[in-house]
């Protein structure tokens, strides 16, 4: 029977961000601060705007402050609420009151498709979102509950993109558009999808950004992809395997999405959500 609702986020949090040494000398990248929260807060307070109740975030060993993070702290809370940070302090009672926290510690970092393949056993027959932390989506009606609700009209794998230059392409997923289309605009049927295109081979100027809706199968593909793009088993090429049997689709995203895996997209976004507070 055809499942027809997303109740787990896969949120991939394992990586050494190299890139904000030394800062991730001693903290996981993503409790780093976009403006007043961790990345990794705003991933989960968007899962929980689309409902979802199950919440698997993939760590790597020594990354337990990510666990304590969302670990209950009635002190903490207490003393949030007397210094006037009373919306965080209702934000943490509302994830533990609605969601399921669960941590799966990916044993070696060998890409983001691993990663998602290291959560397998949590997820036998469930779909499924993944949410990459360090891309950080502003809109006030989160990318992600439009995603799922497409899904729920037709089922197969979805994929966030964005438009990106053609310099730029080396840094993403890139799908190739099929001509059959979604009966929904911002959505496009793909035929194709190339990991981390060199420039001037890319199928398109649309580059995934992180977020997934997934059909359980994409397990079966995982296991069977090789390394890829910089030698690690990529999500792409997984999703690219299923295309024949699986009906896949670009969501071209409406608002705005800041690469927080860089020192600089993380600064720009502080900046934006700074302004917006005011
Ligand atoms: C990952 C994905 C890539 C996607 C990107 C978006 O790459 O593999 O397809 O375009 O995230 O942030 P990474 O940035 O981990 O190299």
């Amino acid at each position: 029977m055809d499942k027809k609702e997303i109740r787990f986020a896969v949120l991939p949090s394992a990586g050494f961000g190299t890139r904000f040494l030394p800062f991730t000398k001693v903290v996981p990248k993503v409790l780093a601060l976009a403006y007043d929260r961790p990345l990794i807060h705003f991933a989960v307070l968007e899962a929980l705007a689309a409902k979802i109740e199950n919440i698997i975030i993939v760590i790597s060993e020594g990354q337990e402050s990510i666990k304590q993070y969302f670990d209950s702290d009635p002190q903490t809370e207490k003393n949030m609420r007397d210094k006037g940070l009373g919306i965080i302090a209702e934000e943490f009672k509302s994830f533990r009151e609605k969601l399921n926290f669960v941590y799966v510690t990916q044993e070696a970092q060998l890409g983001l498709g691993h990663a998602v393949l290291s959560c397998e056993q949590l997820l036998v027959d469930e779909p499924f979102a993944v949410i990459l932390p360090d891309d950080l989506l502003i809109n006030p009606q989160p990318e992600l509950i439009r995603m799922i609700n497409a899904w729920r009209q037709h089922q197969g794998n979805y994929v966030a993109v964005e438009q990106i230059s053609s310099e730029d392409a080396p840094n993403y997923g890139v799908v190739e558009i099929a001509t059959k289309q979604h009966n929904e605009s911002r959505f496009k049927a793909i035929k194709g999808m190339v990991e981390k295109p060199v420039i001037g081979a890319a199928p398109s100027n649309l580059g995934v950004i992180g977020r997934y809706v997934l059909m359980p199968n994409i397990f079966d593909a995982i296991k069977v992809t090789e390394p890829g793009a910089v030698k690690e088993i990529q999500l792409t090429d997984a999703i690219n395997a299923c295309i024949e049997n699986v009906a896949t689709y670009a969501y071209l995203i409406e608002g705005v999405r800041h690469d927080c895996g860089t020192p600089h997209g993380l600064l720009r976004a502080s900046i934006e959500l700074s302004s917006q507070s005011k």
